[in-house]
């Protein structure tokens, strides 16, 4: 996921790995019922604890949640939570143990990877960075780990170290946490782009199996498809793009379920990553409404240099991990919609504001005509297609970024019933 702190929004050996699956996985559980071991999960983003308290959590209808972030530092000796109030940690991990929650913590984020390349690239601190975790894991007494690296391979945020040895590293590593004892015991995740990460020759791997070996399972982090960084509106996390125009076809679930169970990542090790928060674009009128003025235009081009400042979570400065400071990020969470009034509470859309549905990307829009303001999300309708997503492909259930972004349950709700969650057996697997 993104991290909203620093860009303003924004394997065990191959032999072992059948039982260690089964750790996560117990075997009479896969296929054919959902119920059993799937994952009903979000990060909870420490710097937010101020308005989203451990007390805000509902914990019981989740199996794990995932503390955000652990950030790499110049040493591969350390990870640091200078970000994300390191005393509330002990606390998360105590709450969630009483609810019978695995209790996650994530390092890296995109604010938070810089250093990654140089923890992988030799043996000697692979070595190093997995005593590194291993010790973090058993020091604050957490379940699993989340390694979100953005992106091995690729740059990311603009002063990342990169290299092209990075995914080869990144699987040595994986290998490497899972071969030591400590780590064989952890849960061990990755969030990742939609697409496989990138091999040395910069091309997407054609063969993630040895990560899929390596890891219990994948989040595919579904959102920030579109954005501001893009010439037209379009949707922020779309569950479909096949049936989009061509030029609109920038990834979806579906693209990102194909691309990695075509690369060997079987469906249930797919934990869709899902989002309780929006973009928002200044988009004219003229170009926001169709022409009979009511419904709203697919894709419309926006104007990028009055980035409207999103809700109480954005500022009108970011500053990122890198020292570049931009203008507002423009994130709407869903309790921001409300607040924003562009939803009621009840989160139906508010009288005055422009509403579509769009059925390809199965994702809503709002339009303020008059602050000319228009939000790319999701609501209970595109969770619930998510949802069914989920259940319909046996992928492993949902993540969302982030705990705090939902208002009322109603995003957790209505994906936890689609997805066949409700009477499941949370926080027991
Ligand atoms: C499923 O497996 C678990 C542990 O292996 C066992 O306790 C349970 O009875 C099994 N359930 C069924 C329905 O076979
Ligand atoms: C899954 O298991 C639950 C509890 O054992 C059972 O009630 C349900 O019918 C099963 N669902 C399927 C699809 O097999
Ligand atoms: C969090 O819980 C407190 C205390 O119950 C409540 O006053 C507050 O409104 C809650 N905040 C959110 C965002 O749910
Ligand atoms: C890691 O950083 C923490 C917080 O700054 C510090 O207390 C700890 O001593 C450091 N550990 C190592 C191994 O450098
Ligand atoms: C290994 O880690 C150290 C930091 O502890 C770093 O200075 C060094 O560059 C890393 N090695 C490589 C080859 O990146
Ligand atoms: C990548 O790894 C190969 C084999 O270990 C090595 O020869 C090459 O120098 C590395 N490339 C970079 C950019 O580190
Ligand atoms: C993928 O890699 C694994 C591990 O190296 C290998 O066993 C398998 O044959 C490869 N699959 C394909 C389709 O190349
Ligand atoms: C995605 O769109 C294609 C048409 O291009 C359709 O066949 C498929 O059912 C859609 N999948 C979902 C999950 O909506
Ligand atoms: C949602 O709230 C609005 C405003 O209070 C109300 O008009 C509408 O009927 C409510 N919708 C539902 C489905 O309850």
């Amino acid at each position: 996921m993104l991290s909203f702190l620093s860009l303003g929004f924004l394997a065990i050996p191959a032999a072992h790995a059948t039982s260690h699956y089964a750790r996560d996985a117990p075997s009479n559980s896969t296929a054919g019922n959902a119920t059993v071991d799937m994952v009903s999960a979000a990060w909870y983003a420490g710097w937010h604890a101020q308005d989203f308290a451990l007390n805000n959590v509902s914990w019981d209808k989740y199996t794990h949640l995932t503390y955000s972030f652990a950030t790499t530092v110049p040493s591969v000796n350390n990870v640091s939570l200078s970000g994300s109030d390191a005393e509330l940690l002990p606390q998360f991990v105590s709450m969630a143990h009483q609810n019978g929650v695995k209790a996650m913590v994530s390092t890296g984020g995109w604010g938070g990877s810089q250093y990654f390349s140089s923890d992988v690239a030799t043996q000697d601190n692979r070595t190093a960075f997995v005593k590194t975790i291993t010790d973090f894991a058993q020091t604050y007494n957490l379940d699993g780990i989340d390694i979100d690296w953005e992106y091995p391979g690729n740059q990311g945020i603009g002063c990342n170290l990169v290299s092209s040895n990075d995914s080869s590293n990144f699987l040595a590593f994986l290998q490497a946490l899972r071969a030591d004892p400590v780590g064989s015991k952890l849960i061990i995740t990755a969030s990742t782009p939609i697409t496989p990460w990138k091999g040395a020759d910069g091309n997407s791997l054609t063969n993630v199996s040895s990560f899929a070996q390596a890891l219990d399972w994948i989040n595919v982090m579904n959102y920030d498809v579109w954005g501001s960084w893009d010439k037209t509106v379009g949707p922020n996390a779309p569950l479909n793009d096949t049936c989009a125009a061509p030029a609109d076809q920038q990834g979806s679930a579906v693209s990102a379920v194909a691309a990695w169970t075509a690369a060997g990542m079987p469906s249930h090790q797919i934990v869709l990553g899902v989002a309780s928060y929006g973009h928002s674009f200044h988009v004219d009128s003229t170009d926001a409404l169709d022409c009979d003025g009511e419904a709203l235009a697919s894709y419309p081009t926006f104007d990028a240099n009055e980035q409207p400042l999103g809700d109480a979570w954005d500022s009108e400065t970011n500053t990122d991990s890198c020292g570049v400071t931009s203008g507002p990020s423009g994130v709407f969470d869903f309790w921001g919609l409300i607040d924003g009034g562009f939803l009621y509470p009840n989160g139906s859309v508010s009288e005055g504001i422009a509403y579509s549905y769009d059925e390809c990307s199965q994702t809503p829009y709002v339009y303020n005509q008059c602050t000319s303001v228009m939000v790319s999300f999701d609501n209970a309708e595109s969770f619930a297609a998510k949802g069914d997503y989920i259940k319909n492909n046996n992928l492993r259930g949902f993540a969302m970024w982030e705990a705090g972004g939902d208002y009322d349950d109603i995003l957790l709700d209505s994906i936890r019933q689609a997805a066949g969650l409700e009477d499941g057996d949370d926080g027991d697997c």
